[in-house]
This record gives C-alpha cells, sequence and structure tokens, in this order.
C-alpha cells in the first residue's frame, strides 16, 4: 500500500528519497481516485502534481476502467482548450502505464464526453535526473501567527471520503500545523470516531492498539507538540478506505510558547496511553471564535463537491 504522504514535509522527504535513489518512481495518477473526472474538478490533479517528482524514467500508472474511461496525451494548446482532435497517442484500455521517457512538460487529457472539461487533466513537468531540484515548496520562514483553528476536511467533515484518502491530503496539503492549533473533527456521533493512532497503525490500518480513542463530536484536539501525528477511525474498514489523517507539527507558534519541547509525540511513543492531548496542550486552549478557520475555506467548495458527486 502506497504510504500517505502529506504537505511540505512529504514533499522534501520525497525529494530526498528521489535524490538518494536511481530508481524509477511508479506514480499512480490520483492515488486512490484513479483516472476519471474528479468530483470537485481540476484541484484534485493539480493538488496531487504539487506532491510528487517527476524524473525521467518514472512511470505513470493511469488507472481507469475500458469503456469507461481513456487518456490522450496531447499538446499544451489542445489540455488548455480541451481540444482532443489530433492527440500524440489516445489509449483507450486501463489500467495504462506510460513511461516518462524525456524531460519536459506533458499534457494528458480524458477525451470522452465532456470529461476534459470537467477536470479530467493533467500537466506535469519532468527533470532530466533525480539532481538537487530546488523544491517549490522550500520551507520559508514561519511568520508569526497566533493559534489557529481547522476544521478538518471543511464541509465534508470527518467520515469515509469518497474517492478515499486524497480527499484528507488534499485538505492537509499547504497547510501550516503549528503547536497549539486546534483540529476540530465534525462528526455525527454513533457513525465515526477520532483515533489517535501510531505511524504504524496508520500505515497497516490495524486499530487494535491505539493512543486515544474520541468519540463525541466534535472533537477538539490541540497540537501539543512538533512532530507527526497519525488520525483514523476504529470504524471496520474506515480506515482502508480512507479516513486517514496524517499532519506534521513543524514548530511552535510564536503565540505559545514551547514549554512542552519534552513532551514525546504520539509516533514516537506508541505505549504512552494515559496522555490526554485534548487537555494536555501547552496552554489553555486557544478562543474558538479568535482566527478560526480563514484560511482553511479554500478545499470546502471541493470536498463537498466530491460528496455531492460520489454518493449515489
Ligand atoms: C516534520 O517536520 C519537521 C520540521 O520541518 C521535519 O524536521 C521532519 O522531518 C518532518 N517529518 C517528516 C516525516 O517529514
Ligand atoms: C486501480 O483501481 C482499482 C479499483 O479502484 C483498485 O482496486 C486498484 O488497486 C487500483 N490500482 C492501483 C495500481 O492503484
Ligand atoms: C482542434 O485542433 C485541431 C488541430 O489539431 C484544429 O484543426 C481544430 O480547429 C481545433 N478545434 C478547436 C475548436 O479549436
Ligand atoms: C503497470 O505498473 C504497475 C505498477 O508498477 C504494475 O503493477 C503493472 O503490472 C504494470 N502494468 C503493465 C501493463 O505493465
Ligand atoms: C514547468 O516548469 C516551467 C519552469 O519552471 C514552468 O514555466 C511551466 O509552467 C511548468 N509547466 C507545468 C506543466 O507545470
Ligand atoms: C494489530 O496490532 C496488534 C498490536 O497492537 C497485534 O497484536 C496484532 O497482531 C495486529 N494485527 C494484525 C492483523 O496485524
Ligand atoms: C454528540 O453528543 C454530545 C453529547 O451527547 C452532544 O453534546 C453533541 O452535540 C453531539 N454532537 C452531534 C454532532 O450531534
Amino acid at each position: 500500500m502506497a504510504k500517505m504522504c502529506v504537505a511540505i514535509a512529504a514533499v522534501l522527504a520525497v525529494t530526498a528519497l528521489l535524490q538518494t535513489s536511481a530508481a524509477q518512481t511508479v506514480h499512480v495518477v490520483g492515488d486512490s481516485l484513479g483516472w476519471l473526472v474528479p468530483p470537485g474538478g481540476p484541484i484534485a490533479y493539480e493538488t496531487w502534481v504539487d506532491l510528487q517528482t517527476f524524473v525521467v524514467g518514472d512511470v505513470l500508472v493511469f488507472n481507469f476502467t475500458t469503456g469507461e474511461q481513456d487518456v490522450a496525451r496531447v499538446t499544451k494548446e489542445a489540455f488548455n482548450s480541451c481540444n482532443s482532435t489530433n492527440p500524440i497517442f489516445l489509449e483507450t484500455t486501463g489500467p495504462f502505464n506510460y513511461t516518462l521517457d524525456a524531460a519536459g512538460e506533458y499534457y494528458f487529457i480524458g477525451t470522452m464526453d465532456r470529461h476534459c472539461y470537467l477536470g479530467q487533466k493533467l500537466a506535469i513537468n519532468v527533470s532530466a535526473s533525480a539532481g538537487p531540484t530546488p523544491s517549490p515548496q522550500a520551507p520559508t520562514p514561519t511568520p508569526p501567527r497566533g493559534p489557529v483553528t481547522y476544521i478538518v476536511g471543511d464541509a465534508l467533515g470527518w467520515l469515509v471520503p469518497p474517492g478515499g484518502s486524497i480527499a484528507y491530503k488534499t485538505w492537509a496539503y499547504g497547510k501550516t500545523f503549528l503547536v497549539g492549533d486546534v483540529l476540530v473533527f465534525n462528526f455525527a456521533n454513533g457513525t465515526q470516531d477520532v483515533a489517535v493512532v501510531t505511524e504504524e497503525a496508520y500505515d497497516s490500518c490495524n486499530t487494535t492498539t491505539t493512543i486515544a480513542v474520541y468519540a463525541t463530536s466534535p472533537v477538539k484536539y490541540t497540537l501539543a507538540a512538533v512532530g507527526e501525528y497519525f488520525f483514523t477511525s476504529t470504524y471496520s474498514r474506515h480506515c482502508n478506505l480512507g479516513q486517514k489523517l496524517a499532519i506534521n507539527v513543524t514548530a511552535s507558534s510564536s503565540a505559545t510558547p514551547p514549554s512542552t519541547t519534552t513532551t514525546p509525540t504520539p509516533s514516537s511513543n506508541p505505549s504512552s496511553s494515559v496522555t490526554s492531548p485534548v487537555a494536555g496542550g501547552p496552554s489553555a486552549p486557544p478562543p474558538q471564535s479568535s482566527a478560526p478557520a480563514r484560511a482553511v475555506l479554500g478545499f470546502s467548495s471541493t470536498l463537498l463537491l466530491i460528496a455531492l458527486a460520489v454518493v449515489h
């Protein structure tokens, strides 16, 4: 199973990995979403592309159902206008593996019906080698800010996301999580829960052992220490179906000094089941009315559309 990458840190991690390895990388386009008309439009593939580094020799896997989708490589002009009249090639049988055999820009679209117009389009840049290409998301000094309250999934809330784990990956992408920030998990009581787990449990979706489980919505979880946090659900198969969120808390926010730097992160101390992360923040929980979610609304409509489009 592909490991979930998260946000900037994961981009850097993948870049570092590529720099030390000449092996080709297989990129499953859209991850578990596959190749289709993405609910919510082209932002799904744009986000996915931002999480990848493409090098000559890598392979794109277009995972689609023959007869329902196709994939064409086209020129930039045809990509921009969704013109499938004269594609460079057209492949109608899925899944389809495409080896990136030269450096440069590649443009792919779905040619069926209005698929391209609705967002089934992919533009990537392939670099010649895994040399020290500067990351587009190179770390920049974090500007001072107070604690931020993030609504996990925005309008989608916390559930089994239609389309799989890419929904929460998309949500977390580009967000900065600092000590003192609060995650709010909204769900219907009795249909979901929030399990804080180790990286191993997160990867394997084995929730036999958890660090903490919260069953009453809304769950307000204060990020109490620098490090990686892994969230999923103990409900049967919810994790396997994509209800999982991994985030990296990178620094203390200026408004909440790092008074708890010795506190182990969940992943570094899996047996610390007595920690009570919600109440154990480094300071009093931030006022819920200040600085709430002002930066987190961007994907709301996307995620809502995902929900609306996939629910039958
Ligand atoms: C999380 O962020 C910190 C600070 O940027 C970084 O040192 C660490 O490597 C990151 N962890 C992962 C798994 O990317
Ligand atoms: C392709 O999609 C199918 C059905 O969604 C899935 O079972 C399979 O694992 C996917 N393949 C890859 C390589 O992701
Ligand atoms: C689509 O591209 C073809 C050439 O590849 C061109 O002849 C045609 O006019 C284009 N259609 C539109 C609507 O631009
Ligand atoms: C496509 O790539 C995937 C992942 O490497 C592999 O499992 C699959 O066998 C390949 N399919 C073809 C037709 O080469
Ligand atoms: C590829 O990279 C170049 C240079 O950074 C940029 O101008 C271009 O827009 C990129 N193309 C795509 C498809 O991302
Ligand atoms: C799940 O994890 C527990 C320990 O937390 C372990 O005893 C059990 O064997 C694991 N189950 C599977 C299926 O790996
Ligand atoms: C869940 O239950 C708690 C306690 O019964 C209640 O306060 C809360 O409003 C409920 N949440 C939802 C989303 O129904």
